[in-house]
């Protein structure tokens, strides 16, 4: 018994730690294949800059702070669209090639002098978002468990062109790789590999910083090429191997526009699929554009030919109907979006009914139960519960009330040419059809506006207010006309 325990806590400290991990994302290239003045990592799919998936994925595997974003073309643009993450950033001013991306790296990796920081590098490719941080965690595990210096994750592609190719050491089985080959360099019997390099790889720290500077430009590119650390490794004697992944979609790249459409294509469908898991209803999922960060509730219906774009949460049984936009914007549950609205950083609440053919501008609020109908306009209004405004109406800096009806062809003229000024509906104020409110005005609550108003004065409560000329009534006008007329022609 006393044995046991004593074995058993003897063995404790022994037990492998697990390794100190750090993942290099490289995204400094400029994508001279897109023919874009954007750099190709901040081209956007599933609604999202390509980096920003990657981070998405290494966050994770690791914490922000273990994560080394290699940035060279457009720095500043690129640093600035993903700040927000928390991840470290490396300076590669002159894109030298993918290993001299991780050259660049050394100090942010290694430390510097003997003590190292990490004792895995995961490299990572910014043009490629859709790796899963399952694929990644599996080739860390395999890397540690084949004490490796290199371990690249390859797939099988039915068509390999463009990338690199990876050479093993044995044809039939075994992991180890002889070297990687690109498209460029590689000898027409090469090109008929199928199993090619995807661009991750996990390094030993150490060993990766202790050989990099053997890397040489002598290639087709005039680069210094990460995948030539393969060879330099067998030339060490450290051992170099290859685990593929099943799923050779996960590995796909963005060199090129159809490239990148694709990929947003099956991110998109992706999308759809995990919303029809979690209990919304979408028809036709191929016809309709959904980012990645939406969130819809349960029972909620999606039309053909809907985007949801953004930050955009739509709560449970909504109906979105067809040729609908709505980005960045919060729907409560149970409303109803008739086809063609357009919504952009809005809120509405529940129960609330909305188009056909409403264009809600920022900052619009709507309240439960209310109704914004046909060729409705509306920009920074906050309007109460079960309000009204059913045809053809702007409303702008407006402050309306609780079940306030808002006749047909009412505009809130709240632009004098210089500044923007507010109007104020009260609660139970009828705003009758074709009324011009010309602000800053007031309209009292229960008070009514007739028909075809110019109002520039406030209206007091309980109070009607009439702005417009006396209606004069020519009785036989008409039929003189025609009499004189008829005469002319004789
Ligand atoms: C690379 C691999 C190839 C592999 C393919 C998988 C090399 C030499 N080749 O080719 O074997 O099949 O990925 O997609 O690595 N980058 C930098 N700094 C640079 C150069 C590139 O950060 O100096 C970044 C790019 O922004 C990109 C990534 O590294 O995100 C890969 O570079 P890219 O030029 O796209 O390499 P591929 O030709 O696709
Ligand atoms: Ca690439």
């Amino acid at each position: 018994m006393a044995k046991a325990l004593k074995t058993k806590s003897k063995a404790s400290p022994s037990t492998p730690q697990p390794p100190r991990i750090a993942i290099a994302i490289m995204a400094a290239g400029k994508g001279t294949r897109l023919k874009s003045k954007h750099p190709k990592v901040l081209h956007e799919i599933g609604g999202k800059p390509i980096l920003a998936h990657v981070i998405a994925t290494a966050k994770q595997i690791v914490p922000a702070q273990d994560i080394f974003a290699i940035i060279g073309h457009e720095a500043e643009r690129v640093r600035e669209a993903v700040a927000g993450t928390g991840v470290n950033f490396v300076l590669q001013a002159e894109q030298r090639g993918t290993g001299h991306a991780l050259m660049v790296a050394r100090e942010a990796l290694s430390g510097n002098g003997n003590r190292t920081r990490y004792d895995q590098v995961i490299v990572l490719s910014g043009d490629a978002p859709l790796i899963t941080a399952e694929t990644i965690k599996k080739l860390s595990a395999f890397h540690t468990l084949q004490k490796a210096a290199m371990t690249l994750l390859s797939a099988d592609l039915d068509n390999p062109y463009g990338y690199g190719r990876v050479i093993r050491k044995r044809a039939r089985g075994g992991a180890e790789v002889q070297a990687i080959v690109e498209e460029k360099s590689a000898t027409p019997q090469q090109k008929k590999i199928r199993e090619i390099n995807s661009g991750f790889y996990v390094f030993a720290a150490p060993a990766l910083y202790e050989h990099i500077d053997r890397l040489s430009t002598k290639n087709a590119h005039g680069e210094y090429y990460l995948t030539d650390m393969a060879e330099i490794f067998q030339r060490v004697r450290q051992k170099v191997v290859v685990m593929k992944t099943s799923d050779a979609g996960e590995v796909l790249g963005t060199n090129t526009r159809a490239e990148m459409m694709v990929l947003d294509a099956r991110l998109r469908m992706a999308k759809c699929r995990a919303l029809l898991e979690e209990g919304v209803t979408i028809y036709y999922p191929h016809t309709c554009v959904i980012d990645s960060d939406v969130e819809v509730g349960a029972d909620t219906v999606i039309e053909p030919f809907v985007q949801l774009l953004g930050k955009t949460k739509i709560g449970a049984d909504c109906r979105i109907r067809s040729y609908s936009v709505i980005g960045n914007s919060t729907l409560a549950d149970r409303v109803i979006i008739k086809p063609g609205t357009i919504m952009e950083a809005s809120r509405v609440d529940a129960g609330a009914v909305l188009g056909p053919y409403t264009h809600m501008r920022p900052g619009s609020e709507i309240g439960e139960g209310a109704h914004l109908g046909n060729f409705v306009e509306t920009k920074k209004i906050k309007m109460g519960k079960g309000s009204k405004a059913n045809h053809l109406t702007y409303l702008g800096d407006a402050e309306i009330g609780e079940a306030v009806n808002i006749g047909a062809g009412t505009i809130t003229c709240n632009y004098d040419g210089v500044t923007k000024h507010k109007t104020v509906i009260e609660d139970r104020a009828f705003i009758g059809s074709d009324s011009t409110l010309v602000a800053p005005i007031k309209i009292g609550r229960d008070s009514y506006v007739a028909a075809a108003s110019c109002i520039t004065e406030d209206v007091p409560e309980d109070a009607l207010a009439l702005g417009r000329a006396r209606q004069s009534v020519k009785e036989g006008w008409a039929r003189a006309r025609r009499d004189a007329q008829k005469d002319q022609h004789r």
